[in-house]
């Protein structure tokens, strides 16, 4: 029976292995990591991460042939493909803070499976890393193997929160990049064996490690460039009257351009994407191709503006303050259908509005208080300023309230921001949301998720990001 063990049981290694183990019954899986906390929680009926279809996958097998265990020594030596699923968040001192991946976690993975391994190994990539880390780890795996063969492949993961059972039931591609040598081919055929109990060959693509590195830096940063497009199009769209959902559906249907991710929002968030792309523009610096890491650099560059402008907005509407104004901020997560706040546009303008001193009630069906305070009181990393921040005042942080409800968190309230699309927000009644509000009552639509001709009929001032300003609006101008 093939053994397979995955370090790292997070949003990804999580889900991925659960997915495996459904999929190959004759394959042992066990998902290892240095959290107690995190494997007692995946033992558990209650699993560390909220994402839709994973309880059943988990429950289909565990205990049959997919195992959760801190042992990551054992189960490390026992297996046959060891996965590398582990943070890789971005620098944040030293040389490259700002940009470049802190692979900290990674090394001492790869040193500890070189310290346990008694027998050959295939080692796979999973977590995002910057190109040429494969060929690094595969340097400190040869140096200290003690004759045992060690064989490294990339397999990015593709996969996105919120519909990663989905992703990775049926994935438009599975990419596995290895050595061209014999020995490579055969540990690249080991793994595409895995990935073909379920997916199509003709969807398995095999490159070199590097080519497959790349590819999943090039694929976050296209998805976030086009949001970005997208977003910066919404500014001209509010500036001139056009509306950016005609414009986008319009654009999309352009079968060369397609019309998926061309919502326009408050701003991307997730762990990926600026991640991602900070580390390409590293490598660019680093590899003597500033013009190339200055493109990527403005994706980022129009995310951040489009999350101030949004900030901006909704001061500039409130009469220029919020100043000790109820707003309540429906959605904290970075995206609907998950629990995860990591690079939430959510954090940016909370932030934003308590600099001005406002009094923010927070409802998200998926995130709990404690997340919340942390994220807010949590140092920002600028990485084009990193020394000169600081961290929110404990007093700017009592003016946050967490409820459990929507309809708690508008009571009374001068405005409602939407930062992310949950489904049950399209579904609120705001007649009842508006008869309890101040008056009078702002909506800023940070999703476009509300009819905003209905929300005017019930008497609202609404501003939906990159469609027609209302006169209200119009009349007090921000300025990003
Ligand atoms: C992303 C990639 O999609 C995935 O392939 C990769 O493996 C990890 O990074 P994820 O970050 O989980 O996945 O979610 P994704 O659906 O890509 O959304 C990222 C952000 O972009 C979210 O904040 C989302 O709300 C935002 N977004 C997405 C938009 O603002 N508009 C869109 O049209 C699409
Ligand atoms: P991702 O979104 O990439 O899955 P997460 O932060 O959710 O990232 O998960 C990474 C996991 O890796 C964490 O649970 C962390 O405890 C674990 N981890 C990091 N280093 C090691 C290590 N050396 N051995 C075992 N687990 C590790």
């Amino acid at each position: 029976m093939v053994k397979i063990c995955c370090i790292g049981a997070g949003y990804v290694g999580g889900p991925t292995m659960a997915v495996i183990a459904l999929k190959c019954p004759n394959i042992q899986v066990a998902v290892v990591d240095i959290s107690v906390q995190r494997i007692n929680a995946w033992n558990s009926d209650q699993l560390p991460i909220y994402e839709p279809g994973l309880d059943d996958v988990v429950k289909g097998c565990r205990g049959k042939n997919l195992f959760f265990s801190t042992d990551v020594n054992k189960h490390v030596c026992e297996s046959d493909i060891v996965f590398v699923s582990v943070n890789t968040p971005t620098k944040t001192r030293g040389l490259g803070a700002g940009k470049a991946a802190d692979l900290t976690y990674w090394e001492s993975a790869a040193r500890m499976i070189a310290d346990v391994a008694k027998s050959d190994k295939i080692v796979v990539e999973k977590s995002t890393v910057p190109v040429k880390t494969a060929e690094a780890i595969e340097k400190i795996l040869t140096h200290n193997s003690k004759g045992i063969n060690f064989q490294i492949l990339s397999n990015p993961e593709f996969l996105a929160e919120g519909t990663a059972i989905q992703d990775l039931f049926n994935p438009d591609r599975v990419l596995i990049g290895g050595r061209e040598t014999p020995e490579g081919n055969k540990a690249v055929k080991a793994l595409k064996d895995v990935y073909a109990h379920w997916v199509p060959e003709d969807r398995i693509l095999t490159t070199n490690l590097w080519s497959a590195e790349l590819s999943k830096l090039a694929a976050n940063a296209f998805l976030a460039q086009r949001i970005s497009s997208v977003n910066a199009m919404s500014a001209l769209c509010e500036a001139t009257g056009a509306d950016v959902t005609q414009v986008s559906y319009a654009v999309g249907k352009d079968t060369r351009i397609g019309p998926k991710f061309l919502n326009a929002s408050v701003g991307f968030g997730g762990s990926c994407f600026q991640k991602d792309i900070l580390n390409l523009v590293y490598i660019c610096d680093c590899n003597g191709l500033p013009e190339v890491a200055e493109y990527w650099k403005q994706v980022i560059k129009i995310n951040d503006y489009q999350k101030n402008r949004f900030v901006n907005r909704v001061v500039a509407s409130m009469f220029n303050t919020v100043s000790n104004k109820k707003v309540a901020i429906l959605g904290f997560a970075f995206k609907k259908d998950t629990g995860d706040t990591r690079e939430t546009p959510a954090i940016d303008v909370c932030q934003g509005l308590l600099g001005d001193k406002a009094q923010l009630s927070i409802y998200d069906p998926q995130v709990n208080e404690d997340q919340i305070q942390r994220d807010l009181t949590m140092k920002k990393f600028d990485w084009d300023h990193p020394l000169h921040l600081q961290p929110m005042s404990p007093t700017a942080v009592k003016k946050v309230s967490v409820v459990w409800d929507a309809y708690e968190a508008t009571k009374d309230a001068h405005a409602v921001c939407i930062l992310t699309e949950w489904d049950e927000f399209k579904k609120l009644d705001y007649k009842r949301i508006y008869d309890n509000m101040q008056k009078p009552a702002f909506i800023f639509d940070g999703r476009n998720i509300v009819n905003a001709e209905k929300m005017r009929e019930i008497g609202f001032i609404v501003y939906s990001i990159g469609k027609p300003l209302d006169a209200w609006l119009k009349d007090m101008p921000a300025v990003a």
